[in-house]
This record gives C-alpha cells, structure tokens and sequence, in this order.
C-alpha cells in the first residue's frame, strides 16, 4: 500500500464500511423491515411464445392466507409499460409483464401472488394453474425462425469503415480468418432481486437495492401515472449490481398491490426465478478477419458479429467499435447483426460489449501472430498506436504495452517455449497467454452537496450506489483531501432518491463522475470556510456543485436528474479515451482428461488517478476472476425445443470456486491524464473483465495446440483432437 497520509485520494484505506458488513450491521434492501408488510410471489410462464387462455384460481385461493392474485385480468393497462434504458427509459423491456395474455419468452412474469407470509405466496404461485395457446418458439442462433438482420442503436455504431479492408485483406501476407462464439451468461448477484414497497397516502417508499435510484423513481412514477416526488427509493447498501440491478418488470407491479391492498407489500425473487426477471449476457458470434503486413503490421481487420436477442426489444451491443479501436490498422470494416428469438431481452453485464468481443479480436490477434511465427507481445507491440484508428483522434493517454511489459516480467514470459505444445510438467501440458484489456473512459454529469458541522463534521450527500464496489470509501477519501480533513470527520450518504442526483452505476463512470463531483462541491466549501474564517461560527456551511464532463451533452446534467443515464463517450473532444490493460495467464490441460487448470495470472492495468489502490484492486481481481469463469465455468443451458433455461441455480450455473483460482497478481500502472476529467480519474470497474477470456483460451492453444473458439472451454473440446 502506498505510504500516504491517511484519507488522501491513492491511499489504499481499507473499506470505511468494511465492518458494518461483515457484522450485519450494513442493512441491504430485504434486511429493512415494515410493519405490517404483506408478502408476494411470483409465477412465471411455462411457454416462450404464445398467449394465456385461462388462468385456474381456485387451489391458489384455497391457500390460507392469500390476499390477492394479480394478473394481466386485475392489471393490465393500469400499469403502463415502461420504456427500455436503450431507448432513454428506465427498464429492461417496453413490455409490462401483466400487462396482456400475451407470452413473449419463458419465465416471463404471469402473475403476482400477495400473502400473509411468503411461505403461502409461493405456494399460492405454485398451484396457479395456466392454460395456454402455445406456438413453436425460436430459442437462439440456428433456430427455426432465427433470422439475422443488420443492428440499429442509438448508443453504439453498429458499423464503421475506415479504407477498404476486403482489399487489403485480399492482398496482405498474413492473415487469419476465424469465427468465435460466447455462450448466455446471467449475472446472479448475491443479493436475489427483491423490494418493498410502502405506501402513506399518496407517497411511495421503495427500498430496493438498485444501481439507480432515481431511474427506479422515475421509472415507477411514469408506470404508476405519479409524480416523480411523490415516491422515494433507498438502497444504501447493494449486494452486487453487474447490469442486472436496473429497475425490474416487477416493481412497478409491486407497488401497485401495495395500493390495491391498502398495506405494505414485500417481494424476494428467488435464484430460480431471477434467471429470467431480470437481463443477461446473450449469446455472440464473431467473423474476424485480421491481416498483417510482412512487418506483422496490420492492414486489414473485419469484424463482423451476430448477437441474440429478443423480438419486443432492440438490445445491441456492438463491441467492435472498441476491437475497431484497439491497434494502428489503415482498413476496417465492421457490422453487427442482430438475430431475434423468443428470449427475454438481454442487457448489460459487466463489460457487455468487451467480454464476447475482446474473446473474438484477442484470439484472433493470438492467431495471427502463431501464422507470422511472432511472440503475440511483439506483434502488439508492433501495432501499438496513440491515435485510435477509427475517429483518428490522440488517445488521451495510453499506456497498452507499459501494461503489457509490466505484466510480462512480473509473469516470466520469457520463460515461454515459442512453439505450441513444448511445455510440460508431468501429465500436464503447461501453456503461456495473453491479451490485452481496454475499456472506455466515460464519465457523467454528478450533483454533490457537502456539509461543514462547526464542530468541523463533514457531510457529503450524492445519490449515487454501493455496489460491493467502495463507494463510501472512495468519496469520504475525496472529502478528506479537498478539505484538508481526518477521514473520520467525513460522512457520507448515498443510496436515496433524494440526494443530489448521481448517474446510474454503470458502465465504469462511477468513480469518476461522483468523485469529480464531491470535489467540486469540497473545494467550494472551503471557499466557504476560508471566508468564514475567524468569525464564531453557530450554523453548518452548505455548498452544492454540479460536476459537467468536458464534451459531454451540453445538457446531461438535466437528464441526469430525470434518471437518463447520459455518459459521455470514449470519444468526445478532440481526444478518445480509453484504460487499458494486459492479462497474462499459465494454463495447465491434462493431457488424458483434458481438464484444464490455472494456476496463476498477472494482469497489470492503467486507470488514470487511482482513488483507493485497494478497492481498485479488489475491483481488477474480480474482473480477472470472472474473466477465467467465462473461459472456463459460466454458461446459461438452453433446451432449444422449448427456449427455456436449463440451469437456473447456482448448482447448474458453474463459477469458479477457491479451488479453481490460483495465484492472481494485479498490478495498478501509474498513469496521470488530465484530459478526461480533472481528477484523471478513467474507472476501474470492468476493465479487469475485459480480455481475459481469450487470455485463458490462447493459453490452453499454447499448451496444447488446440484452438479453442466457442466458449467456454470443455474438455471435450481438448480431447476432439488428436493428441
Ligand atoms: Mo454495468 S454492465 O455497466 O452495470
């Protein structure tokens, strides 16, 4: 840890929250209590096409204790559908479940069940008996009814083309041409989906641990016909977000039996059932077509992606505008394809765009260079650039290959056999990789209010989240260094509705843009204190601030505070903003079983300001950790003949566990950048995600000489070829 005074911004003080967590004291969103609450339970659909016909009652009733059934008969329209985040709303899907008979993928929310306890709610839910008109559904890629069609967002540029990459590719020297697919992923944060919703008259409190509370306010209000201030969201602590916490289908529905029922209402989805409450990682497939010139200096990339998602909603990715972004190369031409099927809309987790796709570009670029027989750090090396090659602006700043140095020797890549296959240690086949890890710099617009005591207490107010991620931490370290104060005299609140507006917690802008913000709001109130110095003081010094991103949206502060999640681009300015990275990984295949461990990783990585080296750590680490689980364990099973999910719990769905994780190394670069934000601060949060899937894969190709493109890597995809 660095030796800095206390409370400085890079301090790697431990988390200030870190007891009331492990004692319980840190209260989540179930662990809040209303008198009086009744409880509810879901039912979903069977079916993942069709409609419901009937709906039998009569056993779900004869439960003692249920209070009411709501379905699409008792709600539909009353509550409205929401409009989806892509879209600049607050939900998953522009679908309300309840809303209609009308079934639109499996586990799709066919009715709410409100109880005296949860015991008889779920039972209750369980004798629902449902009758449908069932149709054949399309459940993924090479389905019946799987048609591609080219992707539109508004977000992400779904093509791009620089010079003419077919041309290029058709004459270079080297190339590479290869496919890859990722497989569906859910998030399953450890905290299930849950809420309680309480009603005092006209006013709504909603505790629900979200990763934005004032699009969940904002997203009930507009469902429900309310006025905004009328309800209230607290989440002061969140048991893990990822994507998968933005405001579920089935709040709004919850709120609304609160009203109908005239008392509290308490809803715990359970694992099963949030496989499908919520979004997930949708399955990709990937054409890469990568070239080099007899210098091993690309000329030519094409990266062409097929993404899965659903009919109700236009959910795409398009990642290759970051793989487009990553090495110098003169002629690129990417284009996503978005194939429908009858599956709940996908959404964003964790690096959403750079998980599937850095496994297709960081492969492929792995490929080319075994073609050219180079070392793959030198062929990196070798297209190393300051100017992305797409808007042909400078990079703020970059520090690719320092990462990939400093990573190297900490792993020993010198160590590493130059060809395949050449590296044992008994029956064990041993295999060097590596990848690179970017990710891009956004920020967001941020209020803060900061308050002085005169007993020199601090408050700092910022509507922003607790992910797991440090957040108390890293903004009490902010206070404590704009003011020149201890860090106990720092208090901060956050997780409500009712402070000053922060940007939904998504997408690495947190640090950032709150950071930035509580700065701006500090520094304004020790203009406060100097000018107040001397004279006795009796009542607190206020300052508020609104931290506005240098090239971002002129007015997405306003949206900010109505719950539109507007961030500033990678590029904006005169300059593209990226953190990179590099993950070095040691992959051990069997050579009987197939089996393959890991044993060790080293990634090293460059952020811009490190607030807190340990958080930032942890962050990294579990970036790394869940990279090796999408290489190796996640996948979501689907059963093609009914589109449902297979493997909905925590037994079925495969994480890594101690025993899978080796020796894991994360080195933080120093990197100063005073472009992206005055603090130079670029976020950590899914950076350390990012790539390390195909460092893993060309790590098992290094061991074994199989290439293996479809993840995640089975055994029996090591035992397919001939040994
Ligand atoms: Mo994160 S996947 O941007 O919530």
């Amino acid at each position: 840890m660095s030796p800095l005074p206390p409370g400085t911004i890079g301090q790697g003080l431990p988390r200030l929250d870190g007891v009331a967590k492990v004692t319980g004291a840190a209260r989540y969103g179930d662990d809040h209590r209303v008198p009086g609450a009744a409880h509810a339970a879901l039912a979903l659909s069977t079916i993942a096409r069709g409609s419901i016909v009937a709906i039998d009652q009569a056993a779900a009733r004869a439960v003692p204790g249920v209070l009411e059934i709501f379905t699409h008969r008792n709600v539909g329209k009353r509550v409205k559908p929401g409009r989806p985040l892509l879209s600049g709303g607050y939900t998953n899907s522009r679908v309300q479940p309840l809303g209609s008979p009308q079934i639109h993928f499996a586990g799709q929310i066919v009715a709410l069940v409100v109880a005296e306890t949860a015991e008889a709610a779920r039972e209750a839910a369980d004798r629902l008996v449902l009758t449908y008109d069932e149709k054949a559904p399309t459940a993924g890629f090479d389905s019946p009814g799987a048609e591609a069609r080219p992707a539109k967002s508004m977000l992400a540029k779904t093509r791009l083309k620089v010079g003419d990459a077919d041309e290029a590719f058709a004459a270079a020297p080297h190339k590479v041409d290869a496919r890859y697919e990722t497989p569906a992923q859910h998030h399953n944060p450890m905290e299930l989906f849950q809420v309680i919703c309480a009603w005092d008259s006209d006013d709504l409190t909603v505790w629900e641990s979200t990763q934005h509370v004032i699009g969940t306010q904002r997203g009930i209000a507009k469902q429900l016909g309310l006025s905004p201030k009328r309800v209230r969201v607290i989440a002061p602590f969140v048991g893990g977000a990822f994507g998968a916490r933005n405001m579920p289908p089935s709040t709004p529905l919850v709120a609304f039996a609160a009203r109908a029922l005239g008392r509290p209402v308490r809803l715990v989805v359970t694992r099963q059932q949030g496989f499908t409450l919520m979004t997930f990682r949708a399955e990709t497939r990937h054409r890469v077509r990568l070239a080099a010139d007899r210098q091993g200096r690309f000329v030519a990339l094409r990266h062409d992606s097929w993404e899965l998602t659903s009919r109700t909603d236009n959910f795409v990715l398009a990642g290759s505008e970051n793989t487009a972004r990553l090495y110098a190369c003169p002629n690129i031409r990417t284009e996503v394809q978005v194939v429908e099927a009858d599956r709940q809309t996908p959404g964003f987790m964790r690096a959403p765009p750079e998980v599937p796709y850095f496994f297709a570009m960081e492969s492929a670029v792995d490929e080319l260079a075994h073609a050219i027989g180079l070392d793959p750090v030198e062929l990196r090396r070798r297209n190393d650039t300051l100017v992305d090659s797409v808007s042909r602006k400078p990079f703020s700043s970059r520090a690719l290959m320092p990462c990939f140095d400093a990573a190297a020797e900490a792993f020993g890549w010198r160590e590493r056999a130059a060809h395949p296959r050449a590296m044992r240690r008994g029956e064990w086949l041993v295999g060097f990789g590596c990848a690179a890890a970017a990710y891009p710099a956004q920020v967001a617009a941020a209020d803060c209010r900061a308050t002085l005591f005169p007993d020199d207490r601090v408050l700092i107010e910022i509507g922003t989240h607790e992910i797991g991620t440090g957040a108390y931490t890293i903004l009490a370290q902010t206070a404590a260094d704009r003011l020149a104060l201890p860090i106990d005299r720092i208090e901060v609140r956050l997780g409500d509705s009712r402070l000053p507006a922060a940007p939904l917690t998504a997408g690495s802008v947190s640090t950032a843009s709150n950071c930035n913000a509580v700065a701006l709001a500090c520094d304004r109130l020790a203009g406060k204190r100097a000018a107040a110095a001397g004279a006795p003081r009796t009542g607190p010094l206020v300052a508020e601030a609104t931290f506005k991103p240098r090239g971002a949206f002129p007015f997405s502060q306003f949206l900010i505070r109505r719950g539109i999640p507007m961030f500033a681009g990678a590029v904006r300015d005169k300059h593209a903003f990226f953190s990179s990275g590099a993950h070095f990984v040691e992959a051990h295949v069997h050579v009987d079983t197939g089996e393959v461990r890991v044993p060790r990783m080293v990634g090293a990585f460059a952020a811009g300001t490190i607030v807190n080296a340990r958080t930032a750590r942890s962050q990294l680490m579990g970036g790394q950790i869940w990279g090796l689980s999408a290489a190796l364990h996640e996948a979501t099973e689907l059963d093609r003949r009914t589109a449902r999910y297979v493997n909905r719990d925590l037994a079925g769905y495969h994480m890594p566990v101690h025993a899978d994780i080796g020796r894991i190394e994360t080195i933080l670069l120093p990197q100063r950048d005073e472009r992206v934000n005055p603090l130079g601060i670029k976020g950590v949060g899914e950076l350390g995600n990012t790539g390390v899937n195909a460092a893993v894969a060309n790590a098992v190709f290094h061991a074994t000489g199989i290439r293996c493109r479809t993840l995640p890597i089975r055994v029996e995809h090591l035992l397919q070829a001939p040994a």
